[in-house]
């Protein structure tokens, strides 16, 4: 198994390192841009075969969703053509893919959590460009796992836990948006459910649904985040959504149903709660 694992300078790229270089250490190549542009379909197609890779993790994408409104071609040459480029790679040497998606390309319209059968409408061009890139793989590279995900946090770059925690202690009070409900999730986690799997006895391909247990939101995570780092002297509004304009809009409902990716990869989720504990413990370490 020669594994490769894209984008690894972004947040789920640095937590498949860690899960990896734990359980089988040295056996993976990791790419950012700067080794491998994934938009350049030549050089993809020649590091693949050179190192005869046999399993492809696609951590890269263009991941600015508000960026994206204006920035079009990059987003989609990331999001859509770089996608295009792996699967045709994968197929020259006969490679697994797995690549990753977002909750995002459903309109947030749904009383219920969001199967994979459930039918996709997304409502941003970064979602627009996720979709096409799903469609587009699943067309080259049938064979293919996508899994999509959502409000992704971690240790690594910039995201949502970091911010709340560094607006925690710069002031007195932060209007958070409390109408669009979904479910945080660890890097850390994903990693480890894609972990197993590249190691399941059996490759079922498809789209699964991954996020951490449990919904809330971004009003009741931000509550979380600074009831678990102590932050006492912040105080936290509930704010609606036209109270905090985006230059992209945001699906007000994207909890995704988990049941597919458990009952066929026997992989287990924690509580997002439980996992925020965990990923506030390394960020904390991390600082002394
Ligand atoms: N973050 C979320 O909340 C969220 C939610 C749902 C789904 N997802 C999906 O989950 C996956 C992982 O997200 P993430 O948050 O870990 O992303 P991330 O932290 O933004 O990392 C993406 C990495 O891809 C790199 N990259 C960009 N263009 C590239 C190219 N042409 N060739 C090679 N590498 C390139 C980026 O480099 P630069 O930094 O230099 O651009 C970055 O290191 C993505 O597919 C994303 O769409 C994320």
């Amino acid at each position: 198994m020669k594994i490769l694992i894209t984008g690894c300078n972004g947040q789920l790229g640095n937590e498949m390192r860690n899960v990896l270089e734990s359980h089988i250490p040295g056996e993976t190549l990791y790419t950012d841009i700067e080794q491998l542009d994934l938009t350049d379909p030549k050089a993809v197609e020649k590091y693949v075969l050179d190192n005869d890779v046999t399993h492809i993790v696609n951590c890269a994408a263009y991941t600015n969703v508000d960026r994206a409104e204006e920035d079009k071609l990059l987003c989609s040459s990331i999001n859509v053509n770089a996608v295009k480029n792996i699967a045709m790679a994968a197929n020259q040497n006969g490679a697994k893919v797995i690549h990753i998606s977002t909750d995002y390309v459903f309109d947030g319209k749904s009383n219920r959590p969001y199967k994979e059968s459930d039918k996709v409408n997304p409502i941003s061009q970064y979602g627009t460009t996720k979709r096409l890139g799903e469609t587009a793989l699943l067309a080259l590279s049938p064979e293919s796992v996508i899994i999509r995900t959502a409000w992704l946090y971690s240790p690594y770059g910039k995201n949502f836990v970091k911010t709340m925690l560094r607006l925690g202690s710069e002031q007195n009070e932060i209007g958070v948006v409390c109408d669009q409900i979904g479910t945080p999730t660890y890097a850390h986690d994903l990693a480890n459910a894609i972990y197993t799997i590249l190691t399941a006895h059996q490759w079922v391909p498809g789209i699964y649904h991954f996020s951490d247990e449990g919904a809330c939101s971004w009003y009741d995570f931000t509550k979380a985040i600074h009831r678990i780092a102590g932050i006492t002297d912040c105080v936290v509004k509930p704010i609606p959504s036209e109270d905090y304009p985006t230059a992209a809009a945001r699906p007000f409902y994207s909890v995704l149903d988990r049941t597919r990716i458990k009952s066929t990869y026997g992989i287990e989720i924690p509580h997002w709660e439980e996992s925020l504990n965990h990923c506030i413990q390394r960020i904390n370490d991390n600082k002394e």
